[in-house]
């Protein structure tokens, strides 16, 4: 490029001459710029940095002169045009000027204003297309500097033939797969050291001439060299007509003369090899993304979509062709928003991983999927647009509800189910509780889940059944034993496990459903009760019937009895006047037989006999008495009369039984009365007086020395709870289940029949009531009876 300002050294120690340089110069051009010095060595340090593009040198110069400043550029090698100005006009100095090296000699005339200006712009010029041959010559050694070692180092063969495939010339890459040298190459037809195959196949040689005389180039691929049939190579081969015009055309066209060819041989095995796997992996691809039951749709930056597979068709019902080029925010169920959100996400961080999201198929419907997307680039990183992959998760959404609801369901049935579940692990810690299996042992659920199944159940034989669940796979079905109930207390339950495996059938511990058998137990004792009262109730009727008879005749015989004894003591004080009446003036037989009656009399002892006879029947007569009381209490036992179900209230039947006995507790037992306001019931007030006064004489009977008895009433809900405690010696344990069996007693024989709980249990649950006890030795009884207000 030709430079616009040149820079002028002025070596001129005289202020006037320099100033008349500058105004020649810059009076037709701006484009000089002067520097001026006025010494010699001044001259030679700045010319020679080799910045200036031309130098105007005084020749007459003080320090240094004109000759040897010449002489120093020349020898820096200073290629800058030097004008020398001299006074002097002599061929002489002018000789010795264009010696030492000055390219121009100007004597100092009033012309030199005219002529300065010109012969500079010469000078500059010259020096100028100097420079310029110099650099493209450069160039032009760099150049082929370059090529020679491109040629020499490049991997493909490079071979100059001429027509008949002589060498004229080959690389060096060339020489060493031949493992010769250019110069002994040189001559050689390239027949000797090039595989036959590789020539005959690919008729090398014809195409060699065939270039030779078009002076078209040609191209042979995919030629193979199976030398080693193992490992065969492949080349693609170039021939290139050399002598060719600029314009393509032959020098010397028509010519016979013999043209040089260039053949470059390149080994594209591997190429192939890699051309081959590429293709491969394009189709592998391919048929992935074509065989891929996701959706995979990719867009152009725009958001058009570029490309769908197969899938979206059956995902979405759409042929490619109707979805290929619109936009993707179409088919977003949430609308463009959604492909808005999408896009802003992949700017930011280049992907978005498993997004839940809707698609809308053709006929409408809402497709769930999850959506992972990138961005696509090209080969140089450019954002070309979207690729995502989508996975239609219908069936697994519906699955999810459906697992969801089964779970919920299941919960809530765990919840709400009154038997107690408890899932353990398959160390036996508890994992899960619901809350009836709170209710029944007392532990909240965050409790439960610190214990293990040893604290809650009681080993049976050798471990807990749950145990032998977890351990052992045996299942159990309403087993009963034993659970504890936080703060220690143990209940019977009847237990049911079952084994909790996971999916694959691998056991994770183990299931138990349990029921508190308390009240169970409870109600079979009170109906074992029952059946047994029924039972002895019916024979109690028949017992109380059939002596019921021979115990009328037996004590109205008993009666007679008692007035025939009296009448024959009467009798016999007739007696002892007869005997009298003899002894003074009877017969002698009538002595003899008198005497014979006293005999008789003396030895049966007559009149122990008749005393201790009439008490047999006073005793007998008592003893039938008690039979009738036994009687009278097994009739009543049996229900054999009924009496009238009435309205009454229960705290005035109590009041007026308790009047009875009053006087017979006074001065023993204290009777406390503590009566709450009850409803009138309807009931047979005949039968609950004989509870209530069971009760109390029992409650007064456990008394020993004084104490206390407390009846309490109160209304509760829709019934009546009645209390009768005692402060006496208690029931022993192992009576308790004893007590309410009938003629079960702990009394003397006459003092208590056994009756009085079995026939008050009776009248109770013919109320539709109950009655249970609680005791404790030594310390009291209490007695409740609770009774159906309706
Ligand atoms: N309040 C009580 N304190 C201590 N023991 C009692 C009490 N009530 C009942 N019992 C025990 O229960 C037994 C049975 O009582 P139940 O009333 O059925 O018969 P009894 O009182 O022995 O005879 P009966 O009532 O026929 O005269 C009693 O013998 C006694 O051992
Ligand atoms: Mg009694």
């Amino acid at each position: 490029m030709e430079k616009t300002r040149y820079h002028v050294l002025l070596a001129e120690n005289d202020p006037a001459a320099a100033d008349v340089a500058i105004r020649a110069l810059t009076k037709l051009s701006s484009n000089y710029e002067i520097e001026v010095v006025t010494r010699g060595d001044e001259c030679i340090r700045l010319a020679t940095t080799g910045q200036y593009d031309l130098i105007l040198l005084e020749y007459n110069l003080p320090v240094v002169h004109g000759s040897k400043i010449l002489e120093s550029l020349g020898r820096a090698g200073i290629t800058a045009p030097v004008i020398v100005l001299t006074d002097e006009g002599s061929e002489e100095t002018a000789v010795d000027i264009f010696r030492n090296g000055a390219a121009d000699c100007i004597v100092r005339s009033p012309n030199l204003v005219k002529i300065l200006p010109i012969v500079v712009r010469e000078n500059i010029e010259k020096f100028e297309s100097f420079r310029r041959k110099e650099e493209s010559e450069r160039q032009i050694r760099e150049l082929r500097n370059l090529n020679e070692n491109i040629v020499a180092n490049i991997s493909s063969y490079l071979l100059v033939l001429d027509q008949d495939g002589r060498i004229l010339q080959a690389n060096r890459t060339f020489c060493a797969s031949v493992g010769v040298r250019d110069d002994a190459l040189a001559g050689s037809s390239i027949v000797e050291w090039m595989a036959p195959t590789l020539i005959q196949e690919s008729g090398l040689l014809a195409t060699l001439r065939k270039v030779g005389t078009t002076g078209a180039a040609a191209n042979l691929y995919g030629l193979v060299d199976s030398t080693d049939p193992e490992h065969p190579r492949v080349y693609n081969v170039r021939v290139i007509p050399l002598d060719v015009s600029e314009e393509g055309r032959p020098l010397n066209e028509g010519s016979e003369i013999d043209r040089r060819i260039l053949l470059i041989l390149q080994d594209v095995t591997e190429k192939e090899k890699l051309g081959k796997e590429i293709l491969e992996t394009r189709e592998y691809l391919t048929s992935l993304v074509e065989s891929s039951i996701d959706a995979i749709i990719t867009t152009d930056t725009q958001g058009h979509v570029t490309f769908c597979s197969r899938s979206v068709q059956e995902m979405l019902g759409y042929q490619p062709g109707e979805i290929v080029g619109r936009a993707v925010g179409h088919h977003y169920a949430r609308g463009v928003d959604e492909a808005h959100f999408i896009m802003e996400r992949l700017r930011q961080h280049g992907k978005l991983k498993n997004h839940e999201t809707e698609f809308l198929a053709k006929d409408g419907r809402r497709v769930p999927v999850i959506l992972s997307a990138s961005l696509l680039r090209d080969h140089r990183g450019r954002v070309i647009g979207t690729l995502g992959i989508s996975k239609d998760i219908s069936e697994r959404k519906a699955a999810d509800q459906e697992i969801r609801y089964l779970k919920e369901f299941n919960e809530s049935i765990l919840q709400n189910i009154g038997s107690a579940i408890i899932v353990a692990d398959n160390e036996g810690r508890i994992v899960y509780s619901n809350p009836a299996a709170s209710a029944v042992l007392g532990y909240s659920r965050a409790e439960f889940e610190t214990l293990d199944i040893w604290r809650l159940f009681l080993p049976n034989e050798d471990s807990p059944h749950l145990w032998r669940t977890i351990s052992r796979g045996e299942t159990f079905q309403g087993a009963e034993t034993i659970a504890s109930k936080k703060g220690g207390a143990t209940i019977p339950v009847g237990l049911s496990t079952s084994v909790l495996s996971d999916a694959r059938g691998a056991r994770q511990g183990a299931i138990g459903i349990f029921q508190d058998l308390t009240e169970i137990r409870a109600l079979q004792q009170q109906v074992l009760q029952s059946e047994k009262m029924a039972s002895i109730g019916q024979l109690a009727a028949g017992v109380a019937h059939e002596i019921n008879n021979p115990m009328g005749f037996i004590h109205s015989n008993l009666f007679r009895m008692a007035e025939y004894m009296d009448e024959l003591k009467a009798g016999f004080a007739h007696y002892e006047e007869l005997r009298r009446v003899v002894a003074q003036g009877g017969s002698d037989t009538l002595r003899t037989a008198m005497d014979a009656l006293e005999e008789a009399r003396q030895r049966i002892d007559f009149d122990y006999v008749l005393e201790d006879f009439a008490k047999a029947i006073g005793e007998s007569q008592e003893g039938a008495e008690r039979v009738n009381h036994i009687v009278q209490n097994l009739r009543e036992f049996s229900h054999m009369d009924t009496g009238e179900l009435v309205m009454a209230d229960i705290n005035k039947c109590i009041e007026s039984t308790s009047n009875i006995i009053a006087h017979m507790l006074r001065y023993k037992v204290r009777l406390v009365k503590e009566y709450g306001e009850l409803p009138m019931i309807r009931c047979f007030p005949r039968q609950l007086n004989q509870v209530f006064m069971n009760l109390l004489v029992n409650a007064y009977q456990a008394i020993d020395g004084t104490g206390e008895i407390r009846i309490q009433t109160h209304a509760e809900d829709d019934r009546i709870v009645i209390q009768i405690l005692d402060t006496g010696r208690g029931i022993a344990p192992e009576h308790l289940h004893k007590i309410f069996d009938p003629f079960f007693t702990t009394k003397e024989v006459g003092v208590g029949t056994g009756l009085g709980l079995a026939t008050s249990y009776n009248i109770v649950l013919k109320h539709k009531g109950s009655i249970s006890v609680e005791s404790r030795a030594n310390q009291g009884t209490t007695f409740t009876v609770v009774l159906p207000c309706s």
